[in-house]
């Protein structure tokens, strides 16, 4: 099918996963069924499936897709087994990217679902069906959480703006419509001219290749640059304001996001020019106090050395290629979440507005 106006990249058909491979974007939308834990883990693992929110839906669909093969396979199966075997199918998805919280906070979901369906010691007769609808809530409830951020962050801007973003933070990395893309695609809808300058996003150029279809299909004027040409941009006065996503924000607002995401912030901050991030609760993470203890992500050095497929440098180039980095909270105007925008200082003060202990 072709893709929605919300870009939803990973969708439930019958008893089928459906995702959208986005490392074939935007040459062609090509559909690929998923049907075993390993070739959801392998999707994630390889950015087919790609984006905070959306590796969290993935990881929720990959654990209903284990219930349901163990119990095809098993019939038999004794509930402390089966929990047992799930836990197992959960770890493999969770250890296909580690920066990300949506995707471990995913997983914990359906395995607190599971374990109280487990609890009596039966398996009951219905307990595929129920994490199916478990699933699906992940995916669904994402999709509304995207639509409320786009609504909170849209009144933040003022027609006529220019604004930055890095990545891809629209419906493809999430369950539909976006967090920082839905606050253009919010803005826009409700009439506001606004021109969106998309960085190219290197190594992986998510922003090139994802946040271009996006704002092409949505109809959003837009002008792609190379990360590099950020700051000559906003020296120019060209730039009103910068907007990102996440994927994970600690609790003292502190936010990690794409490579690249922190020069972005330091030089709106050189600039004046306020950079919000945009993101939904499931990507903050109250455990960790800073964003020192993140867990960033090193990726292969060939995403570096081979830009788009493109002929590889001599084999003995040294790489450093981490695919995040962290913004402190101290550069960030605001984060919009779907309760609304919450200004800086967020020590504290995020919890509550997330309706946290
Ligand atoms: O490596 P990726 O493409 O999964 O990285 C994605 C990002 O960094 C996005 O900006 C982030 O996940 C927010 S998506 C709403």
């Amino acid at each position: 099918m072709p893709p929605t106006p919300d870009m939803i990249p990973i969708w439930r058909q019958g008893d089928d996963i459906w995702i959208v491979d986005q490392r074939r974007l935007p040459g062609s939308w090509h559909e690929v069924r998923i049907a075993t834990v390993e070739t959801m883990a392998e999707a994630i693992r390889t950015l087919a499936v790609r984006g905070a929110p959306a590796i969290g839906i993935a990881g929720g669909y990959g654990y209903w897709i284990a219930a349901r093969l163990l119990l095809a396979e098993h019939p038999q199966l004794n509930a402390a087994a089966l929990q047992a075997e799930l836990t197992a199918a959960a770890t493999v998805l969770r250890e296909t990217r580690p920066t990300a919280v949506n995707l471990g906070w995913a997983l914990d979901r359906m395995e607190r679902v599971a374990q109280a369906l487990l609890a009596t010691g039966e398996v009951p007769a219905n307990f595929t069906a129920l994490l199916g609808v478990a699933a699906q809530a992940i995916a669904d409830e994402d999709l509304t959480m995207c639509r409320r951020i786009g609504a909170a962050g849209a009144a933040l801007i003022q027609s006529g703006e220019a604004i930055l973003t890095h990545c891809n933070a629209g419906g493809l990395a999430t369950g539909g419509y976006g967090t920082a893309l839905g606050v253009l695609r919010a803005a826009h809808a409700t009439g506001k001219a606004i021109h969106v300058y998309v960085d190219e996003t290197r190594p992986l150029g998510q922003g090139a290749r994802l946040t271009t279809y996006e704002l092409h299909h949505a109809r959003i004027p837009y002008t792609l640059i190379t990360d590099s040409m950020a700051g000559s941009l906003m020296a120019s006065g060209r730039i009103q304001r910068v907007i990102t996503g996440a994927d994970r924000i600690a609790a003292n607002g502190d936010a990690v996001n794409k490579i690249g995401t922190y020069s972005v912030a330091v030089l709106a901050r050189h600039h004046g020019i306020p950079f919000h991030i945009a993101a939904p609760s499931s990507t903050v993470d109250l455990s960790l106090m800073t964003g020192a203890a993140i867990p960033i992500e090193e990726r292969a050095t060939t995403e570096v050395t081979a830009p788009y497929g493109a002929a590889e440098y001599f084999a003995e180039v040294p790489v450093w290629n981490p695919a995040f980095d962290c913004t402190p909270a101290t550069l960030i105007a605001s984060i919009i979440t779907e309760q609304g925008v919450l200004e800086g200082p967020y020590i504290g003060r995020l919890a509550a507005h997330l309706g946290a202990e």
